[in-house]
């Protein structure tokens, strides 16, 4: 800029002495087309800003008739980019400059201080920077508006001298914290005064009361303390006060309501206690009423129901009491209601929608009682209807089951009693039913099936009868569906599995009877099923081991025949007891303490067992602990090599008996060796198959894979297709693959620390965990690299999909693995893949996006995070129902001592480097998944974050390091 403005004046004095006065257009002319040359125009305005044309031809100029001179520039709103010209102060007649919604960045060029003649001058919503320059002798001016820009450095003081201004606009600029400056009191002709969310701080000085043609005072989203000063009052020509999101204390002065002009009032989320001056009441011009979060309590000025301008009243989150004045909406378009948490009581306004034109009516969690008005089944103009957490009884008016444009309906937690209105066809917007906590009744209509928007249906804790409708199945947007603590009857409907998106289905404490429907074993987003207290019969369909299953419960029907053991090992033996013709197989390394039986073909071998033990301890009663447990181990293979046979048999007929093997890495593998897998090394099992150790003759151990039946051919592909091509070390290693008919063996390198979930709750002499911070930071940072590894040199990018503590294997001194990328994706594959992961560990917005990318592996790797440094596990009931690690870790955070959510058993002088991975867990697992970083830069900040690097622990920084 300073580059620029040498050459600008000698060619302004060469110019002027070269044609005086008579041709000082040509100067402008030139200053025009510098103007022009500092700014972008993509959509071409400035095309007729020529040499050869007069300035007042220009596009969006205006000159003085007489003079010739340029008077105007008016390009608001134009897609302009680039900087603002100090050239500009070339044109000493300009009175107006309009350059408000572009794209403008730099700053503002200080010679602006040279146009005199300015009168507005209308900079705002653009891109700009800086320190703004001292404009005081532009004492025309009486509109300025810089705000929504990126100003900085001080509030300007010079403001003050501007004293004929009458719109003063500053708001949105990211000016140092400061207080409200007393000389705006010398700005007398002020109407606007917008100072919004620009860091000010302190008390509204007093001479802001002196500003008495102010009609709009905007102070919002500041930190300005104190009370509300009655001389408010003063400001008899206000109309509208935005005061919302300060820290404002006290009381609302009654003399505000001198202030007979008021139509709109915000001071929501400030810490303002108190009643509602009644005398508010008598203020007859309102439209917008804006209280909520704050204190206030009392009941509210009955006055506010004789108001005919009213559009909005939200008043949600406070403390008001008693009836809620009758007549509120009955004279006014209202539009949108909130008074949600409050303790209002006694009936329900009945005016609300008088004039047919409410939106939005919130009366959630209030004391309401009585039946809920009739006058509302015409109210079809209704998005949101929620009026849950109340006492209200009788039924709901039917014409409220059919709002055509409401997109949710809660009536929860009253005492509504009849049953769902045939009507509830109609409300085709519907996205969120909630009914739940009732006393309806009546059969579920069928009419429910049209919802084709319904996502959450809540309807448990009521008495309906009846069968679940199989229109159900026409939901294929329904994520939740809670029906649990009814008296349905009949069986569950095999339509239930065309939903394809639901992620929990609750039906428990019903009167179900039938089958389990093996279609619930597409529904391949599922994460929780209860069918407990029922009575259902017939088996547990193997089918549904192949989905990703977290909680499952089964127990308390009348359910026959095995437990598949893959829900065995997913849900514990609680999740299907009460059923007693159900059994589980004999027994893998884990001591179920459950009254299951030993499915059939065991019970010889446990009657033979039981005889040899008592044998036994008669003969060497002083080893029969030791011995116990021997025999334990050879009737296990003794019943393996029994059911493997059995097995064999059943698959014999149809199956291609030669192996197919198709290897990746060395070590060369003997297909007949790896077939050979015992039960007591099974290592583990999960969703897509049962791992066992395996030791090769002379080629040291693998881990084999037996992949569920089923899916087991879909779960190979992927895990081939990935981890057959890529190398990492932090990758686990996929050796071989083989296959025989349906049989699929997947072969691995062995980890022999188990996974990270495991160890993180291992515990090693005196109680102390296995892992210490050292081998925690060592985890992480091995884990994030194959990560970053998947996202960024991966060509196309892998995205995991399914990264849990589960999933994370340890190597020898701890070097983290990841596995089980049977879920995993191709990022530039772009079929609409299905909900899958891991309850606690699944990224928010997939909720209700399916678009899923690097960026919800993100989020799981900070949910592991928050594992290792708390030592908690994602999903515990302490944090409270539907709440994760993540929730219950934010609670922390506000508070004085963040630290007490690290495990205390490994934090003792290492919490500074602990505290600075839980800035990169948050980071991580924050909503937004535009605002977490890349795996590359989570990478960066846990190296920052080594606890090696601190050179005064030296002492802990052994070799773990
Ligand atoms: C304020 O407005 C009045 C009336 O328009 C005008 O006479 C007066 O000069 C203005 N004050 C200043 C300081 O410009
Ligand atoms: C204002 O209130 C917020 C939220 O309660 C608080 O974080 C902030 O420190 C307060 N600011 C001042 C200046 O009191
Ligand atoms: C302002 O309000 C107060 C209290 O409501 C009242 O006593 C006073 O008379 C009012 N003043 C004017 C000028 O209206
Ligand atoms: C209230 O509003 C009406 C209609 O907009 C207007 O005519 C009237 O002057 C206003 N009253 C006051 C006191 O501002």
């Amino acid at each position: 800029m300073a580059k620029f403005l040498l050459p600008l004046h000698l060619l302004s004095t060469l110019l002027l002495s070269l044609f005086p006065i008579s041709n000082s257009q040509a100067l402008e002319t030139q200053a025009l087309l510098h103007f022009k040359s500092q700014l972008i125009d993509p959509m071409n305005y400035l095309e007729s800003w020529k040499e050869s044309d007069s300035p007042c031809q220009f596009f969006g100029v205006t000159c003085n008739f007489n003079s010739g001179k340029v008077t105007g520039i008016s390009l608001a709103y134009k897609n302009l980019s680039g900087e603002i010209s100090p050239s500009i102060s070339v044109l000493s007649s300009l009175d107006t400059l309009l350059l408000q919604a572009n794209s403008i960045s730099g700053t503002v060029p200080s010679e602006l201080k040279k146009c005199v003649s300015l009168q507005v001058l209308n900079l705002s919503m653009n891109s700009l920077t800086g320190q703004l320059p001292d404009l005081s002798t532009l004492r025309n001016l009486r509109v300025l508006d810089l705000s929504t820009n990126g100003f900085s450095g001080k509030f300007p003081a010079w403001i003050g001298d501007l004293s004929g201004l009458v719109v003063l606009s500053l708001g949105q600029n990211n000016f140092k914290e400061g207080e409200i400056l007393p000389t705006i009191g010398n700005l007398k002709n002020l109407t606007l005064l917008y100072l919004a969310k620009c860091n000010l701080i302190g008390q509204i000085p007093a001479s802001v009361f002196e500003l008495t043609s102010l009609e709009t005072l905007d102070f919002s989203q500041n930190q300005i303390s104190g009370k509300l000063p009655k001389e408010i009052s003063k400001l008899q020509n206000l109309y509208k006060i935005e005061l919302y999101q300060n820290n404002l204390t006290g009381e609302i002065p009654p003399e505000l309501a001198n202030l007979t002009h008021l139509r709109e009032l915000d001071i929501s989320q400030n810490q303002m206690t108190g009643k509602i001056p009644a005398e508010l009441g008598n203020l007859k011009n309102f439209t917008v009423i804006q209280l909520f979060c704050n204190n206030f309590w009392g009941e509210l000025p009955k006055g506010f129901g004789d108001l005919q301008f009213l559009i909005a009243l939200s008043i949600y989150e406070n403390i008001f009491s008693g009836e809620f004045p009758a007549n509120v909406g009955r004279f006014s378009p209202l539009n949108s209601l909130d008074i949600s948490q409050n303790n209002f009581s006694g009936e329900f306004p009945r005016f609300l929608c008088q004039n047919n034109n409410l939106q939005f009516l919130l009366a959630l969690d209030n004391n309401f009682s009585g039946e809920f008005p009739d006058s509302y089944a015409k109210c079809k103009s209704l998005q949101r209807f929620r009026i849950s957490q109340n006492r209200f009884t009788g039924r709901l008016p039917d014409g409220l089951w059919g709002l055509p444009y409401a997109t949710i309906i809660d009536i929860a937690d009253n005492a509504f009693i009849g049953g769902i209105s045939l009507e509830i066809g109609t409300s085709t917007s519907l996205n969120q039913l909630y009914v739940q906590n009732n006393r309806l009744s009546d059969e579920i209509p069928v009419e429910l099936g049209k919802l084709s928007q319904l996502q959450k249906l809540y309807a448990s804790g009521n008495s309906f009868s009846g069968q679940i409708p199989s229109e159900i199945g026409n939901l294929d947007q329904l994520t939740s569906l809670h029906l649990e603590d009814n008296v349905l009857t009949g069986s569950i409907p095999s339509e239930v599995g065309s939903c394809s998106r639901l992620v929990e289905i609750d039906l428990a404490q019903n009167a179900l009877s039938g089958n389990i429907p093996g279609t619930l074993s597409q529904l391949a987003s599922l994460n929780s099923i209860n069918l407990s207290q029922n009575l259902i019969t017939g088996p547990i369909p193997d089918s549904l081991q192949s989905l990703k299953l977290s909680s499952v419960d089964f127990s308390k029907n009348r359910l026959t025949g095995r437990v598949p053991p893959g829900l065995l090992m997913i849900a514990g033996d609680e999740a299907f007891s009460g059923n007693p013709g159900l059994c589980i197989d004999g027994k893998s390394g884990n001591e179920w303490d459950s009254d299951l039986g030993i499915c059939k073909m065991d019970r010889r071998h446990k009657d033979i067992l039981g005889n040899r033990v008592v044998l036994i301890s008669i003969i060497l009663s002083a080893m029969v602990i030791l011995l116990a447990g021997l025999v334990f181990v050879s009737y296990r293979s003794f019943k393996l090599e029994e059911s493997h046979k059995q097995k064999d048999q059943e698959e014999g007929i149809d199956n291609d008996s030669k192996w197919k093997v198709e290897s990746f890495q060395p070590p060369e593998l003997d297909a007949e060796e790896i077939c050979k897998l015992e039960e007591e090394n099974l290592i583990g099992s999960g969703g897509t198959g049962r791992v066992y150790r395996l030791e090769l003759k002379n080629k040291g151990t693998v881990a084999v894979k037996q992949l569920w039946k089923g899916n087991g051919a879909k779960v190979l592909m992927a895990e081939i297709d990935i981890l057959g091509k890529i190398r990492h070390r932090n990758i686990l290693k996929l050796y071989s693959c083989l296959t025989r008919g349906e049989l699929n063996f997947l072969v691995y390198e062995y980890m022999p620390n188990g996974n990270l979930y495991q160890a993180l709750h291992r515990e090693i002499k005196g109680g102390q965990p296995e892992l210490d911070w050292n081998k925690r930071y060592k985890i992480a940072v091995g884990a994030a690299k194959g990560i970053m590894y998947l996202h960024h040199d991966c060509s196309p990018a892998i995205i995991h999909r399914d990264i849990k503590s589960t999933n994370i294997l340890l190597a020898d001194e701890y070097e983290a693995k990841i596995a089980d990328f049977g879920i995993a994706k191709i990022a530039e594959e772009s079929d609409l893949s299905c909900f899958a992961g891991t309850h606690g560990y699944i990224a928010p917005e997939l909720a209700y996006s399916l678009k899923i990318t690097e960026k919800s592996d993100v989020y799981s790797f900070g949910v592991v995070l928050l594992e290792l440094l708390t030592s908690h596990s994602p999903i515990e009931p302490q944090f409270g129902e539907g709440k994760d690690i993540v929730y219950w870790v934010s609670m922390h955070l506000d508070g004085q001592n963040v630290a007490e959510v690290l495990d205390p058993r490994v934090s003792s002088s290492v919490e500074d480097d602990m505290m600075k991975v839980l800035k990169v867990a948050i980071l991580c697992t924050t909503k937004l998944p535009t605002l977490r970083p890349t795996m590359r830069e989570v990478v960066n900040m846990l190296i920052d974050a080594d606890p090696c690097t601190s050179i005064i622990r030296e002492k802990n920084c052994s070799k773990n390091c």
